[in-house]
Parts: C-alpha cells; sequence; structure tokens
C-alpha cells in the first residue's frame, strides 16, 4: 500500500494557472493607451507593442512620450503643486488610504496584470509585490499626516520626476508616489518600456479615487521619454535602474539645483558563515537569487561561503535547485517566471558565457525556448571574472569560498557597489559584526530580500544615493525650509590683522597643509600671499597625499561617538583658550561661532540615533546612521574659520575623516587651528587641510574615488556635481550664507554627513 508521505514524494504538480479573463478584458477594452496627463488619458500616440514576454502575446500598445508630452504632464503638475501642498496632512492622508484601498480591493487583478507584462511568477507579483503596494500606500498616509507634526522644518520639493524599472513595476511606482504625495509634492512618473501597463491600471485608480487632477501623471515611453523628464522644469528626479543611466542623469543634472536620488544596479553578497544553519541559508539563496528571475537591484549574486562547509552547501544548494520549477508565469506552482525581454535574457546569457570563457563553470543555468533560463550558479570563478563583477541580472549566482571572517568581510566589499548584503550566522556577534563591516545600504542578517514601507532602502557607493521607506526616505521628498537671513546676526566685518599686507614684504609666517596630522608642505613648494602671511599653494598630488592620509585613520569611527566626543570638547576648550588670538585675525563673532560648533557636535557625537523602525513583527530592524567614510569639504571663503568649524565639525562628530579645502583667500585662521586639533588629541588623518584654487581642488576631490561624499558652499556646483558624479557620489550645497549665525548648526548638518543602513534581524525562539 502506498503511504501517504510516499506519495508527497513522488507526486508531480499539475499546472494550476490563474484566471486571467477580467485582465484580458481590461486590455480588449483598451487596446492602445495615451499617457495621463491632468487626470484624463491623452489620445493615443506613436504606439509601441507591450508585451507578456513568457508568450511574446502582444498584449498593448502604449504611446511613446515626447518631449511636448512630458512638458504637458509637468506643467500639470506644476499647476496642481500648490494646492496639493496646501491641503491639510489628514486630507492628503485620505487619498493616499484610498489609493491603499483601491489597490487591496484590485489585489487578484494587478497581480494578473503584473505578472503577463511582465513574466515574473504570480505567487511572488500576488503575495510580495501587490501587497507591499498596498503596505507602502498606508505608510505613507500615515506620513502625509504627520509632515508637519514630526518632520517640522520642512516643506514640499515641487514637482518631482520619476523613472522607474520594470523589475518591479508596480511596486517601484508605489515607493516613488507614495512619499512625494505624502510630503505635498505632485510627480510625473514614467514606467518602463517594457512594462507599462500596471502604471496605467494605477492611473485609472487615480481617477477613481477622485485624485486631484495634475498630482500624479504617468507618460509612457523609452530611454528618449526618460531623458526628456530629466531635462523638463522638474525640482527633482528619482530614478530607479542602472548605473550607467544613473551616471548619465547625475552628469545631466549637475549644476541645475536639480535635487537627485538614484537607487541603482548592485552585486549583492550573500554570506554563509561556517557555523550556519545550512538549510536555512539555502532557501536564502533561493528567495536572493531567484526570486523574480534574479532581476533584483539588491540580489544576493555572490555567494560567499565558508571553505570548511562549502561542500555540503554546494550540494544541498544544488539540490534545491534541481527542484525549483521554470515555467509559465500565470501557473501558481512556478517557482521561477520568464526573463523581462529577449533583450535582458540575450544580456545575462552573454555574461555568462564570458564569464565561462573566463575560465568558470557554469552549473544549471540552462536557455530555454522563449524567455526562460534555469537557475544556476557560476563556480570557480575568480574575482577578477566579468561574472563575478558585473551585474548579471538574472537567475546566475557566483559561488565562491573564503577562509576567515575577515576575508569574507573583504571580499564581500570587493566591489564598486554597496546595494545589499545578507549573511548566515547562528552566532548572533558574528552576524552583526559581519553586517557592521559591509558597505551597504542594507543587511539582512538570516533572511533575504525582505522589503518594507518603514525600512530605507537605498546604496552606498556606485548603487547610488538617497533613500526609499521609512523617515530617510520622506526626507529625500522634502527640503529644508529655506535659512531665514534676516533672523541671523549679520556677519560681523572680518578684524584687519596689525601684521602682514597680503604683499610678499612684512608677512608675518608662511602656512604650511596639515596632512595626517603633520604640517606639511605644499608638493610644488609654492605659496600665495593671503591677509597675515603666506598660504601654500595646494596641487591635484596634496589633495590626492591628504585623501590618502584621511583613509588609513579608519580607526575615527570605530572609536564610538562617546570618544569622538571628547575630542571634540577639547579643541572647543583649547580653542576657547585662545579666542583672543584667533579673533585678532578673525573676528569674534567667528571665533565664537567656531568655539559653539565644537561643543555643540561634540554634543552631537554620540547621540544622532538612528531607529528602530517598525516593519514586519518579529523582525528586529536597526536603521543605523553610519559615516560616508571619507568626505571632501569646500569651505566657504567668507568667514572662513566659522565656515571651516560649521562643516568639519559635524562631518568628525559622525566619524567620518575630512579633506577640506580652507577659504582660499583667508586661511590663515585655519591654518592656526592646526596647533588646537594637535594639542586636543585629534589623531592624525581625521582632518586634513588643503589650502589654494579652491574650486580646482574641489574638483579633484569630487572626482577621487575614495572620497564618499562632497560638500561644496558657492564656487561652482556644476564642474564639482559633474567630477563627482563618475562614481556616484552625493554632492550637498548648504545654501547658508551666515556661518556664525545658530542656524549654522543642527541635524540637517548630521544628516548630509550620514548614510542610513537598514540591518534586518528576524527573531523567534
Ligand atoms: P535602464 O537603466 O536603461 O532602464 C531603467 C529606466 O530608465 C527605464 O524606465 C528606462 O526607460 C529609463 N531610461 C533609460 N535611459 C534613460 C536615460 N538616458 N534617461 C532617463 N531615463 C532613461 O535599464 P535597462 O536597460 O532596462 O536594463 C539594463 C541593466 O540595468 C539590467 O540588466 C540591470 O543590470 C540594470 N538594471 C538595474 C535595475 C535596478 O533595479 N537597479 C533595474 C533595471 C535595470
Amino acid at each position: 500500500m502506498t503511504t501517504v508521505s510516499a506519495l508527497m514524494e513522488t507526486m508531480e504538480y499539475g499546472p494550476s494557472v490563474e484566471d486571467s479573463t477580467a485582465v484580458r478584458d481590461w486590455l480588449a477594452r483598451h487596446r492602445a493607451f495615451g499617457h495621463f496627463i491632468g487626470g484624463r488619458f491623452t489620445e493615443p500616440g506613436a504606439l509601441f507593442d507591450s508585451r507578456d514576454p513568457a508568450t511574446g502575446e502582444v498584449l498593448a500598445q502604449v504611446s511613446h512620450g515626447s518631449a511636448d508630452d512630458i512638458a504637458a504632464a509637468v506643467a500639470a503638475a506644476r499647476a496642481a503643486q500648490p494646492d496639493w501642498a496646501a491641503l491639510a496632512g489628514t486630507e492628503r492622508a485620505r487619498y493616499l488610504y484610498a489609493l491603499a484601498r483601491h489597490v487591496q480591493k484590485r489585489e487578484r487583478f494587478l497581480s494578473v496584470l503584473e505578472t503577463l507584462d511582465n513574466g515574473k511568477p504570480i505567487r511572488e507579483s500576488r503575495d510580495i509585490d501587490v501587497p507591499l503596494v498596498a503596505r507602502h500606500f498606508y505608510h505613507h498616509a500615515g506620513w502625509a499626516e504627520l509632515r508637519d507634526s514630526a518632520l517640522p522644518g520642512h516643506q514640499p520639493i515641487g514637482v518631482c520626476g520619476q523613472i522607474i524599472p520594470w523589475n518591479f513595476p508596480l511596486l517601484m511606482l508605489a515607493w516613488k508616489i507614495a512619499p512625494a504625495l505624502a510630503a505635498g509634492n505632485t510627480v510625473v512618473l514614467k514606467p518602463a518600456e517594457y512594462t507599462p501597463l500596471t502604471a496605467l491600471a494605477f492611473a485609472e485608480i487615480c481617477q477613481e479615487i477622485g485624485l486631484p487632477a495634475g498630482v500624479v501623471n504617468i507618460v509612457t515611453g523609452d530611454g528618449e521619454t526618460g531623458a526628456a523628464l530629466v531635462a523638463a522644469e522638474v525640482d527633482k528626479i528619482a530614478f530607479t535602474g542602472s548605473t550607467e543611466v544613473g551616471r548619465a542623469i547625475a552628469g545631466q543634472l549637475a549644476g541645475t539645483g536639480k535635487r537627485l536620488t538614484l537607487e541603482l544596479g548592485g552585486k549583492s553578497p550573500f554570506v554563509v558563515m561556517p557555523d550556519a544553519d545550512l538549510d536555512a541559508a539555502v532557501e536564502g539563496v533561493v528567495d536572493s537569487i531567484w526570486f523574480n528571475g534574479g532581476q533584483v537591484c539588491c540580489a544576493g549574486s555572490r555567494i560567499l561561503v565558508a571553505e570548511a562547509v562549502a561542500e555540503r552547501f554546494e550540494t544541498l544548494l544544488s539540490a534545491r535547485m534541481a527542484r525549483l520549477r521554470v515555467g509559465s508565469p500565470l501557473d501558481k506552482s512556478a517557482d521561477v517566471g520568464a526573463i523581462v525581454d529577449p533583450i535582458q535574457k540575450d544580456r545575462i546569457l552573454s555574461i555568462c558565457a564570458a564569464a565561462v570563457d573566463a575560465g568558470a563553470e557554469l552549473v544549471g543555468g540552462a536557455a530555454a525556448h522563449g524567455c526562460f533560463i534555469a537557475p544556476g550558479y557560476l563556480k570557480n570563478i575568480a574575482p577578477a571574472n566579468p561574472g563575478f563583477e558585473q551585474e548579471i541580472f538574472g537567475p546566475i549566482a557566483t559561488l565562491s569560498t573564503f577562509r576567515t571572517a575577515d576575508e569574507a568581510v573583504e571580499l564581500a566589499n570587493n566591489t564598486r557597489y554597496g546595494l545589499a548584503a545578507s549573511v548566515w550566522s547562528e552566532s548572533a556577534a558574528v552576524a552583526t559584526d559581519i553586517a557592521a563591516r559591509i558597505k551597504a545600504g542594507v543587511v539582512w542578517i538570516n533572511c533575504a530580500n525582505l522589503f518594507d514601507a518603514a525600512a530605507p532602502f537605498g546604496g552606498y557607493r556606485e548603487s547610488g544615493f538617497g533613500r526609499e521607506g521609512g523617515r530617510a526616505g520622506m526626507l529625500d521628498y522634502l527640503a529644508e525650509a529655506p535659512v531665514d537671513a534676516a533672523d541671523e546676526p549679520a556677519a560681523a566685518a572680518p578684524v584687519a590683522t596689525t601684521t602682514g599686507s597680503g604683499h610678499p614684504t612684512g608677512l608675518d609666517r608662511t602656512a604650511k597643509l596639515y596632512i595626517g596630522g603633520a604640517q606639511k608642505r605644499p608638493d610644488g613648494g609654492a605659496s600665495y600671499a593671503v591677509p597675515g602671511g603666506l598660504a601654500p599653494l595646494g596641487s591635484r598630488k596634496d589633495i590626492r597625499n591628504a585623501v590618502e592620509a584621511a583613509a588609513k585613520a579608519g580607526k575615527w569611527a570605530a572609536m564610538g561617538g562617546h570618544a569622538r566626543a571628547q575630542v571634540l570638547y577639547y579643541i572647543a576648550e583649547n580653542l576657547s583658550a585662545r579666542a583672543e588670538e584667533f579673533a585678532a585675525r578673525t573676528s569674534r563673532a567667528e571665533v565664537d561661532a567656531a568655539i559653539a560648533r565644537a561643543f555643540h557636535y561634540a554634543a552631537w557625537a554620540d547621540k544622532f540615533d538612528g531607529a528602530n523602525a517598525q516593519a514586519k513583527p518579529g523582525h528586529l530592524l536597526n536603521v543605523v546612521n553610519e559615516p560616508y567614510g571619507v568626505m571632501g569639504i569646500a569651505c566657504p571663503n567668507a568667514q572662513p574659520l566659522a565656515g571651516f568649524m560649521s562643516l568639519v565639525m559635524p562631518a568628525i562628530a559622525m566619524g567620518n575623516r575630512v579633506v577640506a579645502i580652507a577659504a582660499q583667500d583667508d586661511p590663515l585662521a585655519v591654518t592656526d587651528l592646526y596647533q588646537v586639533f594637535d594639542t586636543s588629541d585629534l589623531p592624525g588623518g581625521v582632518v586634513n587641510i588643503v589650502t589654494g584654487p579652491r574650486d580646482d581642488l574641489a574638483k579633484v576631490l569630487a572626482a577621487h574615488d575614495e572620497v564618499a561624499a562632497m560638500w561644496m558652499v558657492g564656487g561652482d556646483p556644476a564642474a564639482v556635481e559633474k567630477a563627482a558624479g563618475g562614481n556616484l557620489k552625493p554632492v550637498w550645497s548648504p545654501a547658508h550664507r551666515n556661518w556664525c549665525g545658530p542656524q549654522a548648526q543642527g541635524e540637517v548638518f548630521l544628516r548630509h554627513a550620514t548614510q542610513a543602513k537598514t540591518i534586518w534581524l528576524p527573531y523567534g525562539a
């Protein structure tokens, strides 16, 4: 007699196909779509096909948005924005609740439409994508209500242009639209060309709930349409997609004053420590790289396994992989669906072929007829192999080993990206240690690819900047209220020094650069005349030396806020003791402000807390404010001492090391600080100071790969933003003009000196 367990072992799954009639009826009713502008659909224009990648069938035709369409949509958004922003928070919240509820009501419809258009398994669109969409609108309805009370001192940015990819079409729409609307902005969103249909269905939902015309506008099209949106009169661009396009957008926006957030690619490590629960870790791989066919920016695509358990892990992994069902996306028992488009399929296969050519072995990963690729992994792969370095964006991981925890961290961080990581260990101490040392915006401990509206998501390094989700995400859709200059005491005029005339005669001294805690002559040996003496003429080489010194001073972050606070207090005290002397070089107001900054940020050093975000029950979600690492700061020319201290103190208080370019015309009050730093136990390399042609030096600093963030006051932000776009570092140009006033200090400086890292830790005895 056959037992039930024997039956379960041998039983074949039959197909269980989700009914798509309602969606097909809807598509048949529309056939060709226009854009959604000013609350209504336009007449269809030049059309292109949107296809079901699983079958190649044309689902509908959508319009190719022109620059004129974009301009019309931006005009509609502009017209709608003041009234939308002026609505009471509760009123904006009501609309967001309504969007959430209507998405929920149409969960089945939207899941089927998403699966047809994108090729992802219905299980995923039904259980993950669409519920998260509803969750996003609910969560942000709350932020709409709380904006003014929970985020005071902020205002909406205006009109936001939003460009999204095809891997989570409706979810990415929700990630973009919900916070923008909650903050009081209006939007023009461009969905990806492969997957525009759920965005158009969402436009109908906006009509149904009576969302005021122009608050949400949707223009379909390809990269050209996206580029037109970037060039349009918008106040912010929020982009999710490839690093290549992100870089181009950063270049295009440089110097325009438009805000930018970028969520780009990744090659995220999946680290299996020797004490990991290997069965659980194998399930983690399934969720990491075979979820959505690996077309996930934060996919754990680089599996790094401890050598001691590597063999057993691979045995379990290949057995599990063999049981994954690749099949029709509408089949409820399919684990892996179709790749979004033949172009993407070819791209995946060509990277795999290059990896194999370079010596790697591909296990699984066979291409099948249509847009299907079986799950697979590349083994025996060297770190320089293209398959190890490039984002494959398909269901193919790499599998390699490490010996020690240090080696695991080194391999994990050996990438230009920094989006996510997954760490597996049964030891909380080990897992937390590795999570803390990996440079990535999201780290999942003993889990993978978990998302929530309350959990900030976004990258380090070339994975982009800005966060989506939670408080951090809201702040990226808000502007700090303008600094009211009238509220600030007028800047005191610099007091002329009694010695030194700005000419090489009668000088009282020649300053040096400050690099690695030592005074250094400039590389070229030249100086330039400044009031009170000569300042060294720093060069490209000096900037490089300063960055190198800063890079070596990494212990500063590890010292902790308490220890850093003591150094800053010490700086404040030592500066106070020499206040008269500094006042003679600058002004009393500047010296008082400089001392105030050191005290203020000493106080903050151990208090700029992250959060325990409220995401899923059973998960500890730590949002940690991490320092960037090495920051470049081009200081203001006016108020040299107050400007320098207002910028450098918050940056170092958070654990960054700084390369600062002092005020070009009058830097000697800053170069006098060297002795203050030396006597205050500031470790060498934490603050490095270069003087000279500020804007030229700022460009060199902005272009340096080791510099992770750049602050620039005045000068030529366009050139600096262009230079910084190369490795996608954020550039912040604080709008303050009076560096002596109380408004030139506070949390906003700390926020720009840190990046949120979200660490997920599920628990359960
Ligand atoms: P893509 O970056 O070209 O497309 C993403 C979005 O940007 C689409 O809406 C597209 O129309 C738009 N776009 C393209 N060029 C633009 C431009 N010059 N200006 C403004 N918008 C523009 O990505 P693509 O070509 O679809 O995929 C290529 C690779 O990019 C993938 O294989 C993957 O490696 C990566 N990628 C990463 C994503 C992520 O979530 N981080 C999402 C999509 C792709």
